[in-house]
Order: C-alpha cells, then sequence, then structure tokens
C-alpha cells in the first residue's frame, strides 16, 4: 500500500484527521477537488461568513452606535467591494495556514477529484490535467456537502443565489428574500440587512432557528427587527422562484392555505445543505448509504459497512458543524491507530454568528418537555448586567436548564453579546456533569457577560439570583 490513510475532502473534518493520523505515525495522504485547502468551512463557510458578519457590524455601529458613544463621524459608506476583497485576503491566509499544517505533518496533498476504484484504490483527476492512482489501508470519506436547491427554485446563481454567491456579491441587494429563517438565512440575512438591505424572510417553519431552543428564535427575532429592515413570513411554504434577470418573485403557501408572492432583487436560498458524493464512486468500493444520501456508519467508530473505510463530518449523519467535523476527524484517526475515543454529541455546541450572537449546548426545554423530565429553568437578562450596561448590548438572555432533582445541567442556552464564546463554559460544566449550583458557586470576573451564566445557574439552582 502506498498510505496508511488516505482522506479525501479537504474541509475542517478531513485535514484535521490527517493531522491526527501524522501525529500518530501514519503516512498519509489528502485528496482536494480544488486547488485551495479547508473546505466549505475555510472556503464558502465559517470563516468568509465571519468575515462579513464582522465588517457588516462595524459599519452598523458606525452608523447607529458610535454617536450614543460620544464619537461624531459623516454618515459612513458601506464599500462591499472592499469588504467582500478583505474577505479573500483572511480567506486566503488560512489557506496557506492550512498548507503549511500539511507540510509540517508530511502529509502528502494531491489536488483533484478523488474517486474509489475498490476498498483500497482511489483514482485521482488531477487539477493540473494528469491522472494518478493511490492505495490505502484505510480510507476517510470526508467529502462534505453542497447547498441544498430544488428544481422549483430556478437556482441561476445571479439572482437567485445560495449563500456561496452571497459571500461574493457585487452589490447590496436592495431587497433580499431569504427563503429560511435557518442558520444561513440568519446569518447571511443579517449581513445585508446591516448594510442597508430590506430583508423578506420566508420560513417553512414557526419560528427563526426552529430546531434552537424556542426562547432562542423568539428573542432573534425582536432583536433582528430593532437592528435591520426586516419581515418574517412563517409557516409559509416556498412553491416556486423565478428571475427575470433583474427582479425575483417568490411564490409561496401561507399556514390558510393561500398563495402569496414576493417580489426582490435577489433570493438567498438556505433551506439546508445535502451530502456530498457525486462521482465518489462509492458503488466501487462497496460503500453503503443512508435514505437521505448520507454514508452510513457505524454510531462508535464511524467506519462504513466495508472494513477499513470510514465517514466524517456534513457527509455522514449529525449536525453539519466544522467542531463536529473535526471532533470526528480525530475520532477516526485514533480508531485507525488503535485507540478507543468517544465523541459526546449531546455535547456539541451550536452557534449562530447574528448580533446578538446566539449559542447552544445540550437539551432544548422543548426536549425536555416531550421526553417529559422534570426540570428547572434559571434565567438571567443581560439588561441586568454591569458589563452589558457599559458596552450598550443589553439585549439577551441565559436559560440554564437542570434536572429538577439532582440539580444536573441538562442545557445551556444563550442570546447576547460574545454568547458564541461564553457557550463553552456550558460545555465544559456539563463534560464534567456539574450542577447548576456548581457553577454557581464558580467566581466569576466582575464586569463581564459571563456573570450572567453564573446568575442564570443561580437561578436554575433555588431561584436565588443575586441580581435579579
Ligand atoms: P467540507 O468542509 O464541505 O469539505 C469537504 C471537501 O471535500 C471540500 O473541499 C470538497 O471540495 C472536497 N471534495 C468533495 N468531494 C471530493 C472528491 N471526490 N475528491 C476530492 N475532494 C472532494 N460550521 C460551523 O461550525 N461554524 C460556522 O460558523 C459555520 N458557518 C458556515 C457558514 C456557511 C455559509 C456555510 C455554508 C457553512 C457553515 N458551517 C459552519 C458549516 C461548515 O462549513 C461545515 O459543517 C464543515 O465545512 C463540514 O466539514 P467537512 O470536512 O465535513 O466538509
Ligand atoms: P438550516 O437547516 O439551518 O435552515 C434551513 C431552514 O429552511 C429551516 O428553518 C427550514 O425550516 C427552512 N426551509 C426548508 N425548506 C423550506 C421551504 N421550502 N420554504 C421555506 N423554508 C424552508 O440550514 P441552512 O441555514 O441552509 O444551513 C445549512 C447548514 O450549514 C446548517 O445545518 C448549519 O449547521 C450549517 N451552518 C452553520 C453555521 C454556524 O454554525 N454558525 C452557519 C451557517 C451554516
Amino acid at each position: 500500500m502506498d498510505f496508511d490513510v488516505i482522506i479525501i475532502g479537504s474541509g475542517p473534518g478531513g485535514y484535521v484527521a490527517a493531522i491526527r493520523a501524522a501525529q500518530l505515525g501514519k503516512k498519509v495522504a489528502i485528496i482536494e477537488k480544488y486547488n485551495v485547502l479547508g473546505g466549505t468551512c475555510l472556503n464558502v463557510g465559517c470563516i468568509p461568513s465571519k468575515a462579513l458578519l464582522d465588517s457588516s457590524e462595524h459599519f452598523h455601529n458606525a452608523k447607529h452606535h458610535f454617536a450614543e458613544h460620544g464619537i461624531k463621524i459623516n454618515a459612513p459608506k458601506a464599500d462591499l467591494k472592499t469588504m467582500i476583497g478583505r474577505k479573500n485576503e483572511v480567506v486566503e491566509k488560512m489557506n496557506a495556514g492550512v498548507e503549511f499544517l500539511m507540510k509540517k505533518n508530511k502529509i502528502t496533498v494531491y489536488n483533484g477529484f478523488g474517486s474509489f476504484v475498490d476498498k483500497n484504490t482511489v483514482k485521482i483527476a488531477k487539477t493540473d490535467g494528469g491522472e494518478e492512482t493511490i492505495s490505502g489501508t484505510n480510507v476517510i470519506i470526508a467529502t462534505g456537502s453542497k447547498p441544498l436547491i430544488l428544481p422549483f427554485m430556478n437556482f441561476d446563481g445571479e439572482r437567485i443565489i445560495t449563500s456561496t454567491e452571497a459571500l461574493n456579491l457585487k452589490e447590496i441587494p436592495k431587497h433580499l428574500i431569504v427563503i429560511g429563517a435557518g442558520v444561513i438565512g440568519a446569518e447571511l440575512g443579517s449581513v445585508y440587512g446591516r448594510l442597508g438591505s430590506k430583508v423578506t424572510f420566508v420560513e417553512f417553519a414557526s419560528s427563526m432557528i426552529p430546531t434552537m431552543d424556542g426562547t432562542m428564535g423568539k428573542e432573534l427575532q425582536k432583536s433582528l427587527k430593532k437592528t435591520i429592515d426586516a419581515e418574517f413570513n412563517f409557516d409559509t411554504k416556498v412553491t416556486k422562484i423565478e428571475s427575470n434577470g433583474k427582479e425575483v418573485t417568490v411564490t409561496a403557501e401561507n399556514k390558510k392555505g393561500e398563495e402569496v408572492t414576493f417580489n426582490g432583487d435577489y433570493c438567498l436560498v438556505s433551506i439546508g445543505r445535502r451530502p456530498y458524493t457525486d462521482k465518489l464512486n462509492l458503488e466501487a468500493a462497496g460503500v453503503n448509504v443512508d435514505d437521505r444520501g448520507r454514508v452510513a456508519v457505524d454510531d462508535h467508530t464511524l467506519e462504513t459497512n466495508v472494513k477499513g473505510i470510514y465517514a466524517i463530518g456534513d457527509v455522514v449523519r449529525g449536525a453539519m458543524l466544522a467542531h463536529k467535523a473535526e471532533e470526528e476527524g480525530v475520532l477516526v484517526a485514533e480508531t485507525i491507530a488503535g485507540q478507543k475515543p468517544h465523541i459526546h454529541y449531546n455535547l456539541i455546541p451550536g452557534v449562530v454568528y447574528t448580533w446578538p450572537e446566539v449559542a447552544s449546548v445540550g437539551a432544548t426545554e422543548e426536549e425536555l418537555k416531550a421526553s417529559g423530565r422534570a426540570y428547572k429553568n434559571g434565567k438571567f437578562i443581560f439588561k441586568a448586567l454591569g458589563r452589558a450596561t457599559a458596552s450598550g448590548d443589553t439585549d439577551g438572555l441565559v436559560k440554564v436548564l437542570a434536572d429538577k432533582e439532582t440539580d444536573e445541567i441538562l442545557g445551556m442556552h444563550i442570546i447576547g453579546a460574545r454568547a458564541a464564546d461564553m457557550i463553552a463554559e456550558g460545555v465544559t460544566a456539563m463534560e464534567f456533569r456539574a450542577s447548576a449550583e456548581d457553577l454557581g458557586r464558580i467566581s466569576h470576573a466582575h464586569p463581564t457577560y459571563m456573570e450572567a451564566v453564573k446568575e442564570a445557574a443561580l437561578a436554575a439552582t433555588d431561584n436565588r439570583s443575586i441580581h435579579s
């Protein structure tokens, strides 16, 4: 065999698996169909979206909040071209970083499209035109996902777009219609809303970010209504999208069963993503997929039905998140090296990088109710925080859900400034199976946003928050 481990796909799942396998002494190859490494997350996902979120947030603050802090400036103008240029530079820096890590760990990189010849052999159609076939004792499928688009949505990549195009627009839409008020809809809707677009959300479910704790969606909607020109249409199912090259018309059915239409100049389709296994020739290796097209894997080892072939990240079941893919990459590398690693899927946090940010870990209140588990609910609002009052970021709350009898923390849900970073305390506490009282007894620096976590934990323990 040429390699101990061949990895197809260089996203956060693939490249992290490659590094960990190399650290464990394996001879590793990674195959990436593009000329840049890092996958969806680095090139058209996590990193570029956060770069644009940060730029648009600076613009929004300059326009709406500098004055209240006593900073007087002329009305700022949004220069989208520069923002996109800066975003591209951020991505390029990170591409170089991943390339450096591959070299440092002596991982062989092939830029080309990989497909199975048999269970140990992968053919690479190289981006420079050549072809090469390599063999490996183990193969890790880390081919990720692509945006989900339905045929009646008439995707054209110009006016009817996905997140990929939305990260590279040439102009700020006047009126952006967002289909799906999930994570991408909320984040990219925020970007253009802050830059001045009117944003109309058309969502099938009854709230924004419907898979998260219900309070989060409601609070996020309230905040967005205050910060951007947003309109929300829930319980509304899109049936057709059409464009005449300048305008877009979205046809949908509302909860009364009536036909409704929305007109704008751009339409962002963000209704989820599909696992990507196109032309991978899984059949040649005998690898099974499930009823949703995801590579079927053993829940503990992530091995497919074929011995020595594993799959990780967006292409398998579970949350489509970069850090979930990374954990799975590490797990498979360690499994191949004979270790017995484990992932607590319940403790993988989810974050939405809107303003305010939303972050969650563990069970939602809806899930606890449905399971019949007796629980306590401790809340603390940002308005009562010294740090939030000082900065002017008073929207938001922390919710701590704990078992009614044992006080063990079962879930934490935060909407507010820096929620994305704050949730790590909830994850750590839950990883060590802390009680709400444990968390409430830990000293938290004052004044910080993190004090809201302590206060919510105290509220959950015995309704003994100090500042509410
Ligand atoms: P991917 O990152 O999709 O990588 C797969 C790679 O495999 C790609 O580079 C692809 O070109 C390559 N490939 C596929 N088939 C082949 C083949 N046959 N041969 C060679 N190469 C192949 N997640 C977060 O956790 N936080 C965020 O803030 C966040 N923001 C996001 C924002 C947007 C707009 C989007 C779209 C996604 C975001 N995500 C975020 C999700 C995150 O990007 C994915 O969960 C993550 O990239 C999955 O990693 P992966 O390694 O499984 O696959
Ligand atoms: P999503 O699953 O978050 O949201 C899709 C939304 O579209 C849902 O609310 C759904 O009810 C709605 N929908 C589906 N069909 C519809 C229809 N026909 N009409 C109207 N609404 C419809 O998926 P999204 O936002 O596309 O993101 C894809 C994935 O990327 C997510 O699973 C997420 O994990 C990942 N991602 C993560 C980010 C983060 O971690 N911050 C940021 C962006 C994406």
